[in-house]
């Protein structure tokens, strides 16, 4: 572990120690080798397994609209209040986007409900997906998808905002260009803007130690602006002192509004 700190800058003691061991026990039999000191020094000799390793402990599975009752409630909830906020921008932060199926779900709920309300809103929506992961981050910037990612999508939303070409989905240019994306690890608390409407969380806290949980959750806090969503759907929750900080929208859902 204290290897892939230093060569990587992987915060490895921010994650749960066990979830890390698995993944490394999984790279170490799939390889063959004997053990932990052997697979160090393949990972010195062989760039490309030192990728796959990252890749594997940093779990980038995603779906568009995954967990379809998050997004509906998010739809119902989150989306008409922020359209109707008197700002001139609408911020929105989806934190470990992985390939970007996430922010551009947003993007196409976003555009829905701003083109059935006169468009006028659209001009407005400014999304940023960050993620530790740059070849994650260069698929979601080249927006090609297989059919496979679209498997939770209701067909009306599937057929309207990803035209196929050669067996690929290609994300609508209208939602694309409502998401730009950065490089960023979030345990060095760097937001991608300042007072964010809506922070988008879901499936990386739950990999992380109870105390970068908690690290995470004030600076979420911190980072919204008043009245602010955080949304972490089903999996994880707040903890502790972090369930002070926010009200719930949605328990069920996990959605909670600043205070
Ligand atoms: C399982 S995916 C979740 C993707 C999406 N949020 C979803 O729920 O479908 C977890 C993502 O978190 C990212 N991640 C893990 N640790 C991170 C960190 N310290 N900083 C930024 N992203 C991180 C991973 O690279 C991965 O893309």
């Amino acid at each position: 572990m204290d290897k892939i700190t230093r060569d990587r800058g992987f915060q490895c003691s921010s994650y749960k120690d066990k979830c890390l061991r698995r993944r490394i026990a999984v790279r170490i039999r799939a390889r063959g080798v004997s053990g932990c000191a052997e697979y160090s020094g393949m990972l010195d000799s062989d760039p490309r397994e030192y990728e796959r390793l990252m890749r594997s402990l940093t779990v980038n599975v995603t779906k568009f609209f995954r967990n379809w009752e998050t997004y509906s409630a998010i739809d119902q909830k989150v989306v008409p209040a922020l359209m109707e906020r008197d700002e001139r921008e609408i911020r929105v932060w989806s934190a470990g986007c992985s390939s970007g199926e996430e922010p551009y779900s947003i993007g196409i709920l976003m555009d829905r409900h701003s083109r059935a309300n006169g468009g006028e809103r659209l001009e407005s929506i400014s999304i940023v997906g960050t993620d530790i992961d740059t070849d994650c981050l260069g698929e979601a910037e080249r927006a090609v998808y297989a059919e496979s990612a679209l498997r939770d999508t209701p067909a009306d939303l599937r057929e309207h905002y990803f035209p196929k070409i050669a067996e690929l989905r290609t994300m609508l240019p209208e939602v694309r260009r409502l998401v730009t994306f950065e490089v960023r690890d979030l345990l060095h608390f760097q937001p991608p803007f300042e007072d964010a409407h809506l922070i988008v969380c879901r499936n990386v806290i739950i990999y992380l130690e109870r105390a970068a949980q908690d690290a995470l959750f004030a600076h979420f806090h911190k980072t919204l602006a008043p009245g602010g969503f955080l949304v972490l759907g089903k999996v994880e929750t707040l903890l502790g002192e972090s369930r002070g900080l926010f009200s719930p929208v949605n328990a069920r859902e996990r959605i909670f509004r600043k205070m």
